[in-house]
């Protein structure tokens, strides 16, 4: 008995193979059952025929519904019209558990109710495209900084101090002693690992108490950070371009059935080749004012309408570059040419997505950055490990950060960063 998965079912035509899963959904007609297979690899449909295949498994079978879990063993048949290109035409099986009412049918189900659900939602096909899509993201940043020579140093998730503003920060009691906070970011500690390895990269979950009910925000969401000893803004610009492209030509290359399933429009993929363009805040900024309709107020940050009139202009991500000191890290390196501005880009996807990538030169000079710490009021006790990188061999640096969720999210079309991620916590849900 050779027992394989649906995804593998192209190299069993013509054989009779075992196949594991959950039933999809089921149609009957007189002698005839279709059953709708998932396994969690594909769908395939199989069918059962009355005298078949024992009469106690088509009985069984006639009353399995939805996520009833059986085995199911068959000749395997190219057909070209049958959704994924085969058939499985059925002679033996078991039936693990029957289920007769499974809270989730296909009718539509408000979010509410689908994310109280969650540990079952993720069976529905479109969660598990959009979740198998995330896995090739996954894979292919791996991929792409270990082709680079980059190291993967992972940042704590207990820290004593902020990174990204005092305002979303999770705080955790660690023994009742000092006061520890849920990371916002692996920056820090990247940075310090950098002077370490050279090129280095964390990949983690981060925290923010975002208190927003927007639908790029998560409290929860994995960021991945590549820090490098030397390179200039220019050059992460650079990188960041390249990882984004070889991102989309992977899930293009390795998860077209699951873009397929979602319905995503694959041209708009495609389209991302390299080439980003690349404008200033000042000129994004004067766009913003002359745009019809937009809120934007000189020297702001962007807000997510800003940022979706700025990427509708554009096919590709727009990267968006020397920002306001003020109003960015404290970390940031200066402009030399206008010290108002720092060294700092933001990518925004394209199709109204908004920021999918935060990044900068970091200020290599101690004073400067003594400076900037006193500026954010943030207390120097706890950035002293920080300060010791600019002590001991400072040199120019810089690095950035890319929210897994948003780009699963851009890539895979959908509309809520939640369904993005397996488990999402959100100001209002941590449940299941
Ligand atoms: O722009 P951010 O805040 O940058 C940093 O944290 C830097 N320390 C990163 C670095 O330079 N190493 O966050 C980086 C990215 C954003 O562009 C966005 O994609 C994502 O993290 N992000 C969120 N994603 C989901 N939910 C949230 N609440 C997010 N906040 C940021
Ligand atoms: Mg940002």
């Amino acid at each position: 008995m050779t027992v394989t998965t649906i995804e593998r079912l192209a190299d069993h035509i013509g054989e009779t193979v075992t196949l594991r899963g959950w039933v999809h959904n089921r149609t009957s007609k007189g002698k005839l059952h279709f059953v709708m297979l998932r396994d969690g690899t594909g769908y395939v449909q199989c069918v059962l025929v009355k005298g078949g295949v024992g009469e106690e498994l088509f009985e069984q079978v006639s009353r399995a519904g939805q996520e009833s879990s059986l085995e199911l063993t068959g000749h395997v048949e190219a057909d070209e019209r049958a959704p994924g290109g085969f058939e499985i035409k059925v002679s033996d099986g078991r039936v693990y558990q029957l289920v007769e009412e499974y809270p989730i049918t296909p009718k539509e189900h408000g979010p509410d109710f689908l994310l109280s659900r969650r540990h079952l939602w993720l069976r529905s096909k479109r969660q598990w495209a959009i979740l198998r899509i995330r896995d090739a993201v996954i894979t292919s940043i791996r991929h792409f900084f270990d082709e680079r020579g980059f190291v993967c140093i992972d940042s704590p998730m207990f820290t004593p101090s902020a990174c990204e503003g005092t305002s979303t920060l999770f705080e955790v009691d660690y023994f009742g002693e000092d006061k520890a906070y849920l990371t916002q970011s692996g920056q820090l500690y990247a940075e310090a690992s950098a002077m370490a390895f050279g090129k280095v990269f964390c990949f983690g979950p981060t925290f923010r108490a975002e208190k927003s009910k927007t639908r790029r925000h998560l409290t929860e969401f994995w960021m991945l950070e590549p820090e490098v000893a030397f390179a200039t803004l220019e050059d992460i610009m650079q990188l960041a371009e390249d990882l984004i492209v070889r991102i989309v030509g992977d899930v293009l290359q390795r998860r077209r059935r699951e873009l397929e399933a979602l319905e995503r429009d694959l041209s708009l993929l495609e389209r991302i080749q390299g080439g980003f363009a690349r404008i200033t805040y000042d000129e994004a900024s004067k766009i913003l004012l002359e745009h019809p309709g937009s809120e934007f107020v000189a020297g702001d940050d962007f807000g997510a309408p800003d940022e979706s009139i700025l990427s509708g202009l554009h096919d590709q991500p727009v990267l968006i570059t020397h920002y306001p000191k003020d109003i960015k890290s404290f970390y940031m390196k200066e402009d030399p040419a206008n010290p108002s501005r720092v060294l700092c880009m933001d990518m925004i996807a394209p199709e109204g997505v908004g920021e999918i990538i935060g990044g900068s030169q970091r200020e290599e000079d101690l004073d400067t950055l003594l400076a900037s710490i006193a500026k954010h009021k943030l207390p120097k006790e706890d950035f002293e490990w920080y300060l010791d990188l600019r002590r001991f061999g400072s040199v120019p640096h810089s690095g950035f950060g890319l929210g897994l969720e948003r780009v699963v999210g851009w890539i895979a079309g959908i509309e809520h960063v939640r369904e993005a991620a397996p488990f999402p916590r959100l100001m209002s849900r941590i449940r299941p």
